[in-house]
């Protein structure tokens, strides 16, 4: 049998104690054919009780000083973009040692640069579990979906946006209300920004572009909205139309670039990511020839997420290291954005209008002087000179030209509220 692969651990908490825990099964190690062992661990508060016997295992306050371990590979569950986790992963690169981690947001900030760093040393550099926490996804984009390329990849990357949508659909109830729940349950964090705004979608998508397109992961390029300003009288317009609505992650390639995006998008119901509720994620990818693939599952949680660590512990441990982005670091390329504007879709279009007369006439006037046409409207309830909702879907036009309409009617005394724009997404 070969010699044991020694693992030293940054962090102990959600993910990093489910990793402590899923190591002490006997047959993670006859599976990758040498002994899967904990050699150090660390944290900032050793007296915790963390539910599982840390006396066993050599300690650390400081994740640094694990860099000077025995260890052949550093698991990073610290978090955050820089700081720590960037000091642990940098340096046991440097070091020569393996790195699996769960940080999108330093990945997505600094993982062409680690790539490089860990090819130059002959080491891996492994993140299984930094996107859609149990979907293997990453090792489905770099290692499976290969041999035509990918065109798009549309994903449900956020369970906190996923449940409040799927909570706002069921109760009727406003986002405030839903997010105020979601927090007291544990689905939202305290400071849920980062989540709701799009933000997180974004890292994980961006990592997503990169090895779909073998580009260097581009946050710059992306254009980001979350799910703050969706109603529930949107999801039940939508509901009436025949679509749901979903936060999604979307990268795909075009004839002039690649467009990145995330926004909320109404999907039809009947198609697989419709049908993604509550915490779940769900990945749809393109692989040209080859077809279709749909990935659906956990996307957070300590089991799902451990078992993405594993899975990248027992690859290394088997010595199937693998290019960080599933490409050589050298030929990760700049990405080419797409211009947004020109990206065609089909709209959903929501004015909150004074009920007086002439009000259609107008709207439907700016629209078609930036040749947006009309496929359907709806007008719920009368009240003459009190505010009502004009819902209209349009055909498929440029993004460009619903924002210059929507401006323009924004403008106008008779519209109440700032317009509000989803585009129907034919994934
Ligand atoms: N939770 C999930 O479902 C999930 C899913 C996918 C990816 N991830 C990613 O996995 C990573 C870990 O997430 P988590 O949920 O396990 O986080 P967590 O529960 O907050 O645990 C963080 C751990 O890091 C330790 N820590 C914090 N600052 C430290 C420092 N300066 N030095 C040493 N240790 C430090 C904490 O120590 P103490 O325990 O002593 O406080 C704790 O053990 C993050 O990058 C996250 O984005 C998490």
């Amino acid at each position: 049998m070969k010699p044991p692969l020694r693992i030293a651990l940054a962090g102990l908490g959600t993910v990093g104690g489910g990793v402590v825990q899923a190591l002490a099964n006997p047959e993670l190690s006859e599976r990758a054919g040498r002994k899967l062992e904990i050699a150090a661990v660390s944290a900032r508060d050793r007296s915790r009780d963390r539910g599982f016997d840390i006396s066993k295992f050599a300690w650390s306050d400081d994740a640094t000083a694990l860099l000077k371990s025995e260890a052949d590979v550093i698991v990073e569950l610290i978090g955050g973009e820089d700081g720590i986790a960037l000091d642990v992963v940098e340096g046991a690169l440097k070091a020569g040692k393996h790195v699996v981690t769960g940080n999108k947001a330093l990945l997505a900030k600094h993982g062409a640069r680690l790539a490089a760093l860990a090819e130059e040393k002959g080491v891996a550099l492994k993140w299984e579990a930094a996107v859609a926490g149990g979907i293997p996804i990453v090792k489905a984009l770099r290692e499976s979906l290969i041999a035509y390329g990918v065109d798009s990849v549309h994903g449900i990357l956020n369970g906190t946006c996923n449940y409040i949508l799927t909570q706002m659909e069921a109760t009727g109830r406003s986002f405030h209300d839903v997010l105020k729940e979601a927090q007291a349950l544990g689905y939202a964090e305290a400071d849920p920004e980062l989540d709701v705004g799009g933000g997180d979608t974004a890292h994980k998508l961006v990592l997503l572009a990169s090895l779909a397109f073998g580009t260097v992961p581009n946050q710059t390029h992306i254009s980001v909205e979350g799910i703050k300003e969706i109603t529930p009288e949107d999801i039940q317009f939508a509901r009436e139309f025949g679509y749901r609505i979903k936060l999604l992650g979307i990268a795909r390639r075009t004839a002039k670039g690649i467009d990145q995006r995330v926004r909320p998008a109404m999907v039809k119901t009947g198609t697989p990511l419709a049908h993604v509720d509550t915490v779940f994620n769900a990945v749809l990818a393109k692989a040209g020839a080859a077809g279709r693939y749909f990935f659906e599952g956990r996307g957070a949680g300590r089991e799902p997420t451990t078992q993405s660590v594993v899975s990248d512990l027992v690859d290394i441990a088997r010595g199937n290291l693998g290019a960080g982005f599933g490409w050589p670091a050298a030929s990760l390329k700049p990405l080419q954005p797409s211009d947004p504007g020109a990206a065609m879709s089909a709209y959903y279009l929501r004015f909150e209008v004074l009920d007086v007369p002439g009000v259609l006439a107008e709207i439907a006037r700016h629209l078609s002087e930036s040749q947006v046409s009309i496929e359907s409207m709806i007008q719920r309830g009368r009240s003459p000179g009190e505010p009502v909702s004009i819902v209209m879907i349009t055909h498929e036009t440029s993004q460009a030209s619903v924002e210059r309409a929507l401006k323009v009617i924004a403008g106008s005394d008779k519209v109440r509220a700032r317009p509000c724009m989803i585009p129907m997404e034919a994934a």
